[in-house]
């Protein structure tokens, strides 16, 4: 018997499910670490940037707490946002951030709207701070449900609203008039870029400062090959920064993560070279998948592609077969508005060749 009895909230929690890295992978299939094709989590197949190894290789200061304000990133992070230092918030990930938001704005039994399928993460956070998750499905073809949501923002009152724009996992955008019809809502609309980048569109966060209920989140996971070392940043609200700054964990961006983030930043020209070498290969993928016709492959505007498999190939099984048999990892998901699909992340074109050539050898018949 537990010695305590654990809040019902919690205590409910369903279980989460992890994307796991090279190292366990490799374990679960029996290959080496260099011979699997992670497209499962997003990541950004080139890694750093040198500036950022070489400012790991002569970490001065990792036996040192980090700056609790991470001044020096967030000084950096203003050159490259046109966002005041003053407006920013760096996180461990742009995780850490949504939980952050979650903690400070919400009573228990408040609601939250959710517009899936999308991130995992703003339903997590919002069960784990004991909020009320209200889901305003997407239209089929992933945009958002504006009367949908016009509806449930009369009837429930949300505290926040959470948009991504890309999408996670279809890659679609928020068109700039639903994002100002959501703004007139009297609620907090965070909108989670974290693919912004690849989109080719202009972010919205240097409208944070001027707009009273909008937060903007990104993150160095994807287009600075930072994701294992977890960097994101948010711009906030002036109103509601002091409140971010209490509470806070004050060593929540670590001395590794932070020198790593301001040398990416310092490499402009790498970071460029990312975006435009990953485009090109997602338009390749596209391609190359499109060409099966057992695969609908929706647009997307980030570095992965949603792809719904057709009857008479068993979606999880493919998943499975293209990991045990091809050391190929890719995203299935069960969930509704997404049965039968699964989510490849744009890797390296030699990735993308071993891909298309696992999927060669299925067919449907018919
Ligand atoms: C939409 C979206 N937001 C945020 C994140 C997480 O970002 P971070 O790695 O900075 O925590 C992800 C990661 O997959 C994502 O898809």
């Amino acid at each position: 018997m537990p010695p305590i009895t654990l809040p019902p909230h919690i205590a409910s929690l369903p279980p989460y499910t992890p994307i796991e890295p090279f190292d366990v992978l490799s374990q679960k299939v029996g290959r080496a670490p260099e011979d699997i094709i992670k497209l499962d989590a997003n990541e950004n197949p080139y890694g750093m940037s040198p500036r950022a190894r070489e400012a790991l290789a002569n970490l001065a200061y990792g036996h040192i707490y980090p700056d609790p304000e991470s001044r020096s990133l967030r000084a950096a992070l203003s050159q490259f946002t046109g966002v005041p230092a003053e407006n920013l918030v760096v996180g461990a990930g742009a995780d850490e951030l949504i939980d952050l938001i979650m903690r400070v704005t919400l009573n228990p039994g408040d609601t939250v709207l959710n517009c899936p399928p999308t991130f995992g993460m703003y339903a997590f956070d919002a069960d784990l701070n004991n909020a009320k998750v209200i889901n305003v499905p997407r239209k089929s073809d992933f945009s958002v449900d504006m009367d949908g949501i016009l509806d449930a923002a009369e009837k429930f009152s949300p505290k926040l609203i959470f948009l991504t724009s890309p999408n996670n996992p279809d890659g679609s955008l928020i068109p700039q008039p639903v994002l100002q019809k959501l703004l007139a809502l009297p609620a907090l609309i965070v909108l989670d870029e974290a693919y912004i980048e690849f989109s080719g569109v202009t972010s919205q966060i240097t409208n944070v400062p001027s707009t009273n209920n909008l937060i903007v989140l990104r993150t160095f996971s994807k287009l600075a090959g930072l994701a294992g070392l977890r960097v994101g940043y948010g711009a906030f609200p002036a109103w509601l920064m002091p409140t971010l700054w209490k509470a806070k964990q004050p060593y929540n961006v670590n001395v590794a993560a932070s020198v790593a983030a301001v040398a990416a930043l310092n490499d402009p020209d790498y970071l460029a070279w990312t975006v435009k070498t990953l485009v090109a290969e997602r338009n390749h993928l596209a391609e190359a998948l499109s060409t099966f016709r057992w695969l609908k492959v929706y647009p997307s505007h980030a570095n992965f592609l949603l792809c719904r498999v057709a009857p008479g190939i068993e979606a999880a099984q493919l998943k499975a077969d293209l990991a045990q048999k091809h050391g190929i990892f890719i995203r299935y998901f069960n969930k509704p508005g997404l049965t039968d699909c699964i989510r490849v992340s744009v890797g390296k074109p030699d990735q993308t060749d071993a891909l298309i050539a696992a999927l060669s050898s299925y067919r449907v018949e018919g």
